[in-house]
Parts: C-alpha cells; sequence; structure tokens
C-alpha cells in the first residue's frame, strides 16, 4: 500500500520500560519482569516460550495482540515483555494517530528490535491500518511525496520491530490486521487468590501494614481488576490511616469499602443501577444495550467493556439475542422478590 506523505507529523511519545502513562497513579505497583507478574498463567508460560525462542534465534519477537476487559495489565505485560526482550517500547494509541504520518513517523523512528505499543488498536483509523501491513509483515513502508505528475513514490525500510496491539475488542478489528499478528492472547478477569498476591505485594511497595485477610477482602471486592485492587488498597489505606491504627485488617477494609459503596460481590453504584434498573424499568429484561445505557445516562462501550464482563462471569446478567436480563441471582443480591421469568426469550 501506498501512502501520501504530504501531511507534516506529529512529535511522538517516546517512552522506555521505565516509565509508562499512568507511572503517577500506579506505575510503582508495576511488575517489571514476568517472574514479578502475578496471575495470567496460561499468557505467560505461552509468552515465556516466545520470548526465550526468539532470543535463542536473535530475533525480534513475532507480532503479538493482547486482548480482554480493561484493567487487567495489557499495558504493564507489554512492558514486561520490552523489559525481558531487553528492548525500548514506544507507546501510542489508535485514537491518537490522527493522520498517516504520525503512524509513519512512529514507524521510521524505531531502532531495530524495538516494540510499538498501540493500545486501543480497534479505534485505529481503517484507512491508516494498511501502511501496518507491509511494515509487519515485510518491515518497509512505500511512501508517495507530492501530488500528481509530479508524485515521487519511495519505498523505506524499516528495522525488525515487534508491534503489541492492545485492545478491549478484538472482534472489531479488521481480519487482515487480526491475521498478521503470530501471537495472540485474551488476558482473563483475575481469581480473588491472584488479586491477594498483587494487593499483598503493592501494600509492601506502599509500605502499608495489611494481614491476610484485609487483602482477601479488597481482592474479592475488586471485580477480578487489578487496577480496581490498587484503587481500593489506597482508598483502604487512606481510612485505616485515619479511623484505625493504620493497619488493614478485615473489619477496617470491610468499612472502608462499605462507606465506599463497593458491596460484598465487588458490585458498585453503577453496577447496582444498571441491574435494577433492568428490573425496575424493563420487568427484568431483555432489554438493548443501546436503550439501557440511555435510561441510566451512560455510553453503551462504557456498560459493555467496563461493567459487563465481571456481572456475566458472575452470574447477575445473561446476554441472549433480544438484549441482556438479570437473573435470578441479580433480584437476591438486590434484595429484590423474584416473581419468576416474565417473558420468555424463545
Ligand atoms: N500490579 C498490577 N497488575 C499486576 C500483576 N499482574 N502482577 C503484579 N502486580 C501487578
Amino acid at each position: 500500500m501506498s501512502i501520501n506523505f504530504s501531511d507534516e507529523t506529529n512529535g511522538e511519545i517516546i517512552t522506555t520500560t521505565a516509565s509508562l502513562p499512568e507511572d503517577n497513579s500506579e506505575g510503582s505497583l508495576r511488575p517489571r519482569s514476568i517472574n514479578e507478574y502475578i496471575g495470567q498463567e496460561k499468557a505467560k508460560n505461552n509468552l515465556s516460550i516466545f520470548i526465550n525462542a526468539a532470543k535463542m534465534r536473535g530475533e525480534p519477537l513475532d507480532h503479538v495482540l493482547l486482548h480482554g476487559p480493561p484493567g487487567l495489565g495489557k499495558t504493564t505485560l507489554a512492558a514486561v515483555i520490552a523489559n525481558e526482550m531487553g528492548v525500548n517500547m514506544r507507546i501510542t494509541s489508535g485514537p491518537a494517530i490522527e493522520k498517516p504520518g504520525d503512524l509513519v513517523a512512529m514507524l521510521t523512528n524505531l531502532n531495530e528490535g524495538d516494540i510499538l505499543f498501540v493500545d486501543e488498536i480497534h479505534r485505529l483509523n481503517r484507512a491508516y491500518e494498511e501502511i501496518l501491513y507491509p511494515a509487519m509483515e515485510d518491515y518497509a513502508i512505500d511512501i508517495i511525496l507530492g501530488k500528481g505528475p509530479s508524485a515521487n513514490s519511495i519505498h523505506l525500510d524499516l528495522p525488525h520491530f515487534t508491534l503489541i496491539g492492545a485492545t478491549t475488542r478484538s472482534g472489531q478489528l479488521t481480519a487482515p490486521l487480526r491475521d498478521r499478528f503470530g501471537v495472540s492472547l485474551r488476558l482473563e478477569l483475575y481469581s480473588p487468590e491472584e488479586l491477594t498476591r498483587i494487593v499483598v505485594r503493592s501494600a509492601g511497595i506502599l509500605n502499608v501494614e495489611i494481614d491476610p485477610e484485609g487483602a482477601y477482602e479488597i481482592a474479592s471486592r475488586s471485580r477480578g481488576t487489578p487496577r480496581i485492587a490498587n484503587r481500593l488498597l489506597r482508598r483502604v489505606r487512606d481510612y485505616a490511616q485515619v479511623r484505625a491504627d493504620g493497619v488493614i485488617t478485615k473489619p477496617v477494609a470491610d468499612m472502608a469499602l462499605s462507606s465506599l459503596e463497593v458491596d460484598k460481590m465487588g458490585l458498585d453504584a453503577l453496577d447496582r443501577r444498571m441491574l435494577r434498573s433492568i428490573i425496575q424499568y424493563y420487568n427484568g429484561g431483555p432489554v438493548g444495550l443501546e436503550t439501557l445505557a440511555a435510561t441510566i445516562n451512560e455510553e453503551a462501550v462504557t456498560l459493555e467493556d467496563v461493567y459487563e464482563p465481571y456481572l456475566l462471569q458472575h452470574g447477575f446478567l445473561t446476554r441472549t439475542p433480544r438484549g441482556r436480563c438479570v437473573t435470578r441471582k441479580a433480584y437476591e443480591h438486590l434484595g429484590i422478590e423474584y416473581m419468576g421469568q416474565q417473558q420468555m426469550d424463545f
């Protein structure tokens, strides 16, 4: 594919593995090596093999697609891969690439073996996506300079690099792009036990005293997501400091999380509003996602990407061809009397 390269290019963000976005809030808690990275055993085992093999051959790692719900550590894992490979990582995101020149500049500024991390790759403009095809496959791009009869085409060789794409919606990637990733890994929600280990590790880094029951209480109420567990840990630490003796125990965690409206199952106010709306306004469902989103004044993509995975996994919600339905478990959890299935769905 050829690219018209008459646009000016944007400045790029160059980031090494030592500093990542969000470093002010969570950076110090991010694991740097595969051994430090807790959970995602399947993805880690596969990655270890691919990383070792690539290093033994002295080649860059094949292109990697990381997909799964937000907050599970896709950026962190990409940085871990860069660290394990001993290369630099440059970071951008689909929506940040506003013109073809932005992507070309990123690609041509890479060094041999570097990793280019594209977050939210499903939001990359479809037309620019085609720049990536020869870049990924042949490490080359063709650029057209100028317009009309005086236009000139130049062929640029790129260094051998690894593209790591991250997405919450792999289904929205085009098949040609998806097929060019040699490795595709799905990150799963974490178990309470894995999150407990993450909370204990993070508490150690933050110098917070925590007992195992306190850590488990936070972990089991974090919707399977390390980002939430680390955020709740910091808030519970505030409570422990002000309302207790600074030590996070189960009763302290329970008090803090209840004040934050995070219930025993880890559902927050919006989770409950979503479930309650389906019951109150739609008899328990089915209701279409867009209709539900309008009812509770939220974005449909937020409900689908951020809220639904945990509610589905824990059986509060089901997806049917005609829309979302709450389950008996949701009625019971919310303390609303279950009157049986109101409408048969098939
Ligand atoms: N902090 C955030 N995610 C983590 C993980 N998977 N392992 C260890 N620490 C983390």
